[in-house]
């Protein structure tokens, strides 16, 4: 597999197969990944591999409060609270391709909170990466860390696993941080990353997502 293909076939995979991930190739996964650049070489990511009972005791939590309406928290905005073009269609599109890939009609409000609440369930795959970084970092550092996600994505795409980022797993990062014993004055929750061999039948993986050409997002100046 070379760098475009990697780059190219990489997917947002919500279905698993029950089979688990070894410790080795999540450390091999890993082991590239730490070779992601960062500023003035920081290495700003702090990892927590999520698995068993440990990751059911998350979904637990995760789904609890959301079923008693408690209200997300997330430790950043991650979208706009006003939505404007070309986001908003571009956000419309690719919701709406998830749904038809789930057979979800337009109305059913019902199956559209069931596949909201699998995130929290990590689409059944056996681990869960949670990605930390340090309240002392600035801005910059968190792109650091979305330069080591995708890191982490096309290692294990290389290995032949399937990956999803998931930033609704960072909802309620209290939650998350109480049950893995990370400080909440120290670290921010960037994300979640579900991780193992992909359901390849399942039609959920089975929907691309576009791309906008070059030329749409290029300028060029002699
Ligand atoms: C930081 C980040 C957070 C994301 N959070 C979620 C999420 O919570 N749930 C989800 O189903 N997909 C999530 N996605 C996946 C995106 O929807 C997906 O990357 C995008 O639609 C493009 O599709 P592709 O990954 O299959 O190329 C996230 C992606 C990124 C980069």
């Amino acid at each position: 597999m070379n760098t475009t293909e990697a780059i190219r076939d990489r997917i947002s995979t919500r279905a698993y197969l029950d089979k688990p991930v070894s410790k080795e190739t999540i450390i091999q996964i890993l082991d590239v990944a730490r070779w992601s650049p960062s500023g003035t070489n920081t290495q700003p990511w702090k990892v927590a591999v999520v698995e068993g009972t440990t990751k059911q005791a998350i979904t637990d939590a995760l789904l609890d409060a959301q079923k008693k309406g408690v209200k997300p928290n997330p430790d950043y905005d991650y979208y706009p609270t006003e939505w404007v073009e070309p986001f908003k269609a571009r956000r419309f599109e690719c919701g709406m391709a998830l749904y038809k890939a789930l057979e979800i009609g337009r109305e059913d409000k019902e199956k559209r909170v069931e596949a909201a609440l699998a995130n929290y369930r990590f689409f059944g795959a056996p681990a869960t990466l949670f990605f930390f970084i340090d309240k002392v970092m600035r801005q910059g550092s968190w792109f650091d860390m979305g330069m080591f996600l995708q890191s982490v994505m096309l290692a294990a795409h290389e290995q032949g696993l399937g990956s999803c980022p998931q930033a609704s797993t960072s909802d309620y990062p209290d939650l998350v941080r109480d049950i893995l014993g990370v400080s909440g004055d120290q670290y921010s929750l960037i994300c979640g990353l579900s991780l193992g061999y992909p359901n390849d039948s399942h039609p959920v993986n089975q929907y691309r997502t576009s791309r906008e050409e070059v030329d749409t997002f290029t300028t060029w100046f002699d």
